[in-house]
């Protein structure tokens, strides 16, 4: 895994850079294999009183994607990038979060620009496709450099670029207009998003249906956000108890 300082350049300017996937092959088939395996039991469960239904799954996948996650070469990336000698990971999902089985996402128009976090959240988000996916298959957007400006600057170009389209009668609060700096992602399985979820993003409509899942998740500095231990205890039980200290820190399970 070779980061070189003008790609690290490239995540605090932007907000983000490729990279191969640092995974190798058999892994990811093996992975590819349990997400499929668990797929048709993942949509006949009933999400709706569960906002963390991809939270769950990541865990429901568990030794695997623990594994993944905790992969020192990552974890040391993490830490380059945030400037900090530990890192822990407070947010991580497999799936497809932009599914219209979820609340809030509007299925025909793909899932409005948002940010994780501001320019004060300082987060690395780990995203690997599942599913190769691009603009037809509601693919990621972002803004680069958003995650540098304030929240409500970016919000303000959104809405006058959305009231621009004439389609509405008040203040829009669902923003899915056109950037004119927007970069449209193709997330490939061969390449590993790393960016920060400060920036501004949303997805196209997923046009053709086909399925475009990921697994990502994002690393935090010491006071940064926690795991949904709901979710942990959802998809595990009491078996995380016996994950070591050292298992339970980094995943903010103590
Ligand atoms: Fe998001």
């Amino acid at each position: 895994m070779n980061v070189t300082d003008t790609m690290v350049d490239h995540f605090h300017q932007q907000g983000f850079f490729f990279m191969p996937c640092p995974f190798d092959a058999k892994i990811m088939k093996r992975f590819r294999e349990l997400v499929n395996e668990t797929e048709e039991q993942f949509q006949n469960t009933d999400w709706s009183e569960n906002k963390s239904a991809l939270t769950c799954r990541f865990f429901m996948l568990s030794e695997i994607t623990l594994e993944l996650a905790e992969d020192v070469r990552l974890v040391s990336l993490a830490e380059r990038l945030l400037g900090v000698d530990q890192v822990h990971v407070g947010t991580c999902g497999v799936g497809d979060g932009a599914s219209p089985m979820f609340p809030g996402r509007d299925g025909d128009k793909g899932l409005y620009w948002h940010a994780d976090g501001s320019p004060d959240i300082k987060q690395v988000s780990i995203r690997i496709a599942i599913d190769r996916h691009g603009i037809d298959e509601g693919g990621l957007r972002i803004l680069p450099g958003s995650h540098l400006l304030p929240l409500d600057r970016v919000k303000e170009e959104l809405v006058q670029l959305e009231l621009a389209s004439g389609e509405h009668d008040a203040i829009p609060t669902r923003l899915h207009c056109t950037h004119p700096n927007e970069t449209p992602i193709v997330m490939d399985p061969r390449w590993t998003l790393v960016w920060s979820p400060s920036c501004w993003h949303g997805t196209t409509p997923n046009l053709n249906g086909k399925q475009r899942r990921t697994i990502c998740w994002n690393y935090f500095p010491p006071g940064g956000r926690a795991t949904c231990k709901q979710s942990v205890q959802y998809a595990l039980g009491d078996a995380w108890q016996d994950w070591s200290d050292a298992r339970k820190g980094f995943w903010g399970m103590h």
